[in-house]
């Protein structure tokens, strides 16, 4: 969370900065600033968006202008409430240092007391700003340091995660920065650099990208890079190119990056199984796992670790590699894993699934597997992420930048490839050669049948309008059917703040039940599969109590359309396939409803794309 941004180079810093705000403000909208250094200091920073920091800037333009080194932060607050004076850049008390920072420093209070006993005094209610106070004691303990050696000093007392990028006019030239947990990235242009939390304020400059590795600080100038760890050791660093285009972070035409990401499904469902999905041979190659798929397949048991939506794909992975595989599988919230002394060994594999690749959990869950000697493998979105780069063997979902909060397409594009996997560990084992070959005809089907329910986005549309003003909302479903229904109600609270549960079906006399009334919607998904016939069943007893029924049904189901109040017909398919489908009415009503509301619904409130703290 929150959105680093540096520059130096020849060109005007402040434009530059700005821009890279804007293409990383889904980290975190609650304020932004920029510091650029043009002889001296020049701080502007405030509450709200990088818009509201735009109009502000209009005013004071000049004092930014001609500066060719600049940092810029947008914030997700943890430590103090979002406000001008706790909008990053923060300065030391001097004003000559301006530091930026994502992550969380957990010793801050300790640090302030020792910082407040030799006479700094704070400005802010962050954990950040004692970051640059700590440099400016640091440099003024040893003044022969310069700004790098102040920074690595400092860094030596600081427990907790960073992100960080430093300038300071004592040093004009230089830009420092550093990183352990939280994301960073060196664009590398012609005779200019820029730093940032992700690639996509860098993809319009240059291609060519360095990741910081945990614990690494580089030191920029216009005229190059240096990268060493925290220790001073020096590190030797790939230059990785980019694989992504600057129109894959633009909105298209679209009024939203949500409602684009939704619609760009079909053909993120190709891309996933492009080269993967061999239909002349029946079989699945998965170059990410090819040589550890022997092992992958003794595994005494699966673990899958993830975090919110990624974790609703593990679920239907879990059915999958169950069914499909007949591999134990398990599916633990990576926030619990970590803590909980989970019985992992050699023999088993823990499979962490990120569409980010920087969620922190999901991160500390997979170093403790690894602690552990399990097999850990990753499934990301974000190619170069530190998960895709600290797993064993993996497979990256393609489904291309994900710029809404809420997960849509990633979701889809996780899900197809654990149905890849699940089928790759069948192979030779638990099913035949004839039935890969009939469930990988029946994925090449999924993008024309999820094009045809995109179809549906005015039907769908006009039943958001009905239960727009709803204050409750309960997802129904049952096996492959369930994680869908938990994901549905994510979708939901995340985009429109409607609160919503989702249940597996049954589930529903345990308690739930209890909530139905005329003014509770209830989304069923009732497609028919092996438990079409007890969903049947669970309709008639919400419709019973008078909830309102919006049924999600296949094709041609005309028994259905006597029980629900609105039915949303999508394509027959298998059991296994049926998420795939299920999912797109829901993500599309989701995103209606909360347009009506009038919500923010690629920026919701709270939330940030990428969760990089505890
Ligand atoms: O990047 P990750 O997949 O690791 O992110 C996990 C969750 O933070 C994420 O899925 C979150 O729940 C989304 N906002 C859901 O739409």
């Amino acid at each position: 969370m929150c959105g680093i941004v540096g520059y130096i180079g020849k060109r005007e810093a402040a434009p530059l900065l700005l821009n890279g705000l804007r293409r990383l403000e889904y980290r975190g909208y609650d304020s932004a600033g920029i510091a650029v250094l043009n002889g001296a200091l020049s701080v502007v920073k405030q509450k709200g968006s990088v818009g509201d920091l735009e109009n502000a800037l209009q005013e004071s333009g000049e004092r930014l202008s001609g500066a060719t080194i600049g940092i810029a932060h947008t914030r997700w607050a943890t430590h103090g409430d979002p406000s001008d004076r706790n909008a990053h850049p923060h300065l030391n008390n001097a004003g000559d240092i301006a530091l930026i920072h994502n992550g969380i420093i957990e010793n801050h209070a300790a640090l302030r007391l020792e910082l407040s006993s030799h006479g700094y005094t704070f400005n802010s209610a962050t954990d950040t700003e004692v970051l640059v106070h700590l440099i400016d004691r640091m440099w003024k303990d040893e003044p022969s340091l310069n700004l790098e050696g102040a920074v690595r000093r400092a860094l030596r007392h600081v427990e907790g995660a960073y992100g960080l990028c430093v300038i300071s006019s004592r040093e004009p030239g230089t830009l420092v920065v550093a990183r352990k947990g939280s994301p960073l990235v060196l664009g590398l242009g012609d005779g200019e650099y820029f730093v940032a939390s992700d690639a996509a304020p860098i993809v319009e400059h240059t291609r060519k990208v360095v990741y910081l590795g945990d614990g690494e600080m580089a030191v920029v100038t216009a005229e190059g890079y240096t990268v060493k760890t925290v220790e001073n050791i020096e590190t030797e660093k790939l230059i990785t190119e980019l694989d992504f285009e600057l129109g894959e972070i633009e909105k298209g035409g679209f009024e939203h990056f949500m409602l684009k990401e939704i619609f760009e499904q079909p053909d993120v469902m190709h891309d996933v199984m492009r080269g993967r999905v061999r239909l002349e041979e029946g079989r699945v190659r998965l170059g990410g796992i090819e040589d550890y798929l022997d092992r992958l397949k003794q595994a005494r048991r699966i673990v899958i670790c993830a975090c919110g939506t990624s974790w609703h794909a593990g679920l239907i992975g879990e059915y999958l590699i169950e069914e499909f595989a007949r591999i134990p599988v398990e599916v633990d919230y990576a926030s619990e894993f970590r803590y909980r002394n989970p019985i992992v060994g050699t023999d088993d594999v823990v499979i962490v699934i990120s569409q980010s690749g920087e969620t922190a959990d999901t991160l500390a869950a997979l170093r403790a597997a690894k602690e552990k000697g399990a097999l850990v493998m990753g499934i990301c979105n974000v190619v170069g992420s530190t998960i895709a780069r600290e797993t064993l063997c993996g497979m990256y979902t393609h489904a291309g930048p994900e710029v809404g909060v809420a997960s849509t397409k990633a979701f889809t594009a996780q899900v197809i490839v654990l149905y890849m996997l699940a089928l790759a560990l069948s192979k030779g084992r638990t099913i035949s050669h004839d039935e890969i070959a009939l469930n990988l005809r029946e994925l090449t089907r999924v993008p024309e049948k999820a094009a045809r329910i995109l179809e549906l986005d005015s039907q769908i549309k006009s039943i958001a309008e009905i239960f727009k003003d709803a204050k409750n909302f309960l997802y129904l479903g049952r096996g492959y059917n369930f994680p869908v229904a938990l994901e549905g109600a994510l979708k939901l609270k995340e985009i429109s703040y409607i609160h919503a549960e989702g249940y597996p079906a049954a589930e529903m006399k345990h308690g739930p039940i209890a909530l139905i009334d005329e003014d509770m919607p209830v989304i069923f998904i009732a497609t028919r599969d092996s438990t079409y016939t007890k969903i049947l069943s669970n309709i008639e007893e919400v419709r019973s109590r008078k909830g309102r029924v919006i049924a999600i049904a296949n094709d041609g189901d005309q028994e259905i359309s006597s029980l629900a109040e609105h039915v949303i017909y999508i394509p027959q398919a298998t059991g296994p396939i049926m998420p795939l489908l299920t999912v797109i009415p829901l993500q599309l009503l989701a995103y209606h409803i909360a347009t009506f509301r009038g919500c923010n619904v690629d920026r919701p409130r709270n939330l940030a794309k990428s969760v990089t703290v505890e």
